[in-house]
């Protein structure tokens, strides 16, 4: 492909001046690899404008990541596609971004413009053992696709709560279920990966066959490798109760109360979950919480979540359901199609924090009111001692956190927004808004180090919250098994681990 004074002049507008030459290399570097791709894997390999392309390309849950145009985007449908993608990608030097779910909110983190999209949306098969006990799943599968075929067979498995998440990013992530209590995060349940190293080659990855990348992706993104199937642990798992209930902002002293003892007494009942949104409406001026409310049995006045039902609400859709219905109901309150942030923390457990967090949220939120679609809320979720203390299963995954620091609240804030004009002000607004948060925590000694790195925004060191012993360990894990820096260069999107 021939670059023409005008697309040049273009590129350069878009800021792009100093990494020029760089960027029009990699480009046409990007061409070659694209047409070789396309003699080798045929039609999953579509182009700009061909039909195919562009509904790949739409299906991401933020702007940011949607207005990306790779050069090609693959869609592979099985571990061998995958492997001789890379091996051309490298072969051509040419980088390129992996997407599951395509949940991921900034650009670059699962498509990538003038490069080449690996979508593995087409890696979705799903598989019960004889014994009912492991689920393997394609890594390309979102959440509700999983639970329609497990719900069926009353059967479940760790992992997303909102329908349309991807296999992939979450479980690589570290993973919050609604059944977190009982088994932990995502990541504490996967018994084998089935993984394209960065030389090409394909492996199962489990405690026997390679503990340390084990370990290392079990928190450690996609720094490793590109995973194909998920073999996870599943467990019987009939109707529950679920949903959402709205509460007028008076009662948020009531409502920390009830997550702070929550989050103390989960131990005795891990079949709760409790989220605890902080929501703000524009077009009122005024705050709601919105709280989720779960209990993996069908039992609808369970006595660990009574203090929340105990507070009166404005309307609730708590009902027995199946996971499913749960996920799809969260997928359709957050729907895609906006430009999005966000950003995430963590304190220890404790009620004053909680409402002088809350309070800061609102004190600053004036600064970007009058942004057009604007939707803000700030969410509160327990990281109970009940759900840490399965951090350590199969030899331990790598997020730095331990039932001895007891319990834990993770804090995120969530953005959304149409207009590209207001991106500067809350990007600045949510940073602000994070290092007082941090800061004021640390005041008081209530500070944890770990940053989330699925709710985290691009600017948050997340592999530093890992802590030192951990962060070294995963970067000699990598430099064993990406010693030329595939998934860290060549793959540029997401955080990195060098
Ligand atoms: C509306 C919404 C609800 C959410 N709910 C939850 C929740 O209930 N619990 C929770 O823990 N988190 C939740 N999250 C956070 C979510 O886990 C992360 O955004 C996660 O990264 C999304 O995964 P994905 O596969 O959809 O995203 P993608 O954007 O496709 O992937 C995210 C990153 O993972 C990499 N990746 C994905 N698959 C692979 C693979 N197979 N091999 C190698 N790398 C891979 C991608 O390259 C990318 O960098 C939610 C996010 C949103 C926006
Ligand atoms: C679009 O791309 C697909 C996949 O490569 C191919 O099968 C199809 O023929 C293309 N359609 C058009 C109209 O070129
Ligand atoms: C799950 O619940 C929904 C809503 O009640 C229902 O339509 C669906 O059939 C249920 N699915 C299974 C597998 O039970
Ligand atoms: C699932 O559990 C329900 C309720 O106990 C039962 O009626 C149904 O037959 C079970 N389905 C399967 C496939 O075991
Ligand atoms: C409910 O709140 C009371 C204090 O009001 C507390 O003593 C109790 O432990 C809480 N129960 C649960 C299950 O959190
Ligand atoms: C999630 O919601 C979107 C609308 O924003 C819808 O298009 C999509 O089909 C839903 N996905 C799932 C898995 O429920
Ligand atoms: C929106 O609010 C900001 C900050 O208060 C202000 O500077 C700006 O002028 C306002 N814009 C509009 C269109 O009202
Ligand atoms: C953070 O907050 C939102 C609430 O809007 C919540 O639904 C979501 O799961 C959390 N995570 C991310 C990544 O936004």
């Amino acid at each position: 492909m021939k670059w023409t004074a005008t697309a040049l002049l273009l590129l350069a507008l878009l800021g792009r001046g100093e990494s020029l030459e760089v960027d029009v290399a990699s480009i046409s570097k990007c061409s070659v690899a694209c047409t070789e791709l396309a003699l080798a894997l045929r039609d999953k390999v579509s182009l700009p404008q061909n039909s195919t392309y562009e509904l790949e390309d739409f299906q991401y849950w933020s702007n940011q990541q949607s207005s990306q145009r790779p050069t090609c985007r693959v869609t592979p449908s099985c571990a061998e596609d995958v492997s001789l993608t890379l091996t051309i990608l490298k072969a051509n030097n040419c980088q390129f971004a992996v997407k599951s779910g395509g949940h991921a909110s900034f650009a670059g983190a699962s498509n990538i413009d003038g490069a080449v999209t690996i979508d593995l949306r087409n890696l979705n098969e799903l598989v019960v053992s004889e014994s009912k006990t492991e689920v393997s799943v394609g890594a390309g599968m979102v959440w509700s696709s999983v639970y329609l075929e497990l719900d069926a067979r009353n059967l479940s498995v760790v992992g997303g709560r909102s329908g349309a998440i991807g296999v992939g990013g979450l479980t690589l992530g570290g993973g919050i279920s609604f059944f977190s209590g009982r088994y932990g995060w995502a990541c504490d349940n996967v018994n084998n990966y089935e993984v394209v190293f960065a030389d090409g080659s394909i492996h199962d990855v489990n405690e026997k066959s390679f503990p340390d990348l084990y370990f290392a992706l079990r928190g450690g993104g996609n720094n490793f490798g590109i995973v194909t199937r998920f073999d996870l642990a599943s467990f019987e798992q009939g109707k529950m109760l679920g949903g959402q209930t709205l509460y007028t902002a008076d009662n948020m002293p009531a409502l920390n109360t009830a997550l702070y003892n929550f989050n103390i007494n989960h131990y005795k009942d891990p079949y709760g979950a409790v989220i605890l949104a902080y929501v703000y409406v524009p077009a009122e001026g005024i705050f709601l919480a919105s709280v989720d409310l779960e209990y993996g049995k069908p039992e609808s006045n369970p006595a660990i979540l009574a203090n929340f039902t105990a507070i009166p609400s404005i309307e609730t859709t708590a009902r027995i359901t199946n996971l499913t219905d749960l996920t799809i109901e969260l997928n359709s309150t957050q729907p895609s199609g906006f430009r999005e942030t966000f950003w995430v923390f963590m304190v220890h457990n404790d009620v004053q924090i909680l409402t002088d967090i809350q309070a800061l949220f609102a004190s600053q939120i004036p600064a970007i009111a009058n942004a057009s679609g604007l939707l803000p809320a700030l969410v509160m979720q327990p990281i109970s001692t009940a759900i840490t203390s399965h951090f350590t299963s199969n030899g331990g995954n790598a997020l730095g956190i331990t039932a001895a620091d007891g319990a834990l609240l993770l804090i995120n804030i969530s953005i959304a927004w149409t207009d590209i004009a207001d991106d500067d002000r809350i990007m600045e607004f949510a940073a602000n808004f994070i290092s007082s948060g941090v800061a004021l925590a640390k005041s008081r000694n209530l500070a944890h180090r770990y940053i989330y790195q699925n709710y985290a925004a691009a600017p948050q060191d997340v592999f530093t919250g890992y802590g030192p012993i951990n962060k070294a360990r995963l970067q000699a894990i990598h430099q064993k098994y990406d010693p030329t820096n595939v998934f860290t260069k060549l793959q540029p999107g997401y955080f990195k681990i060098n």
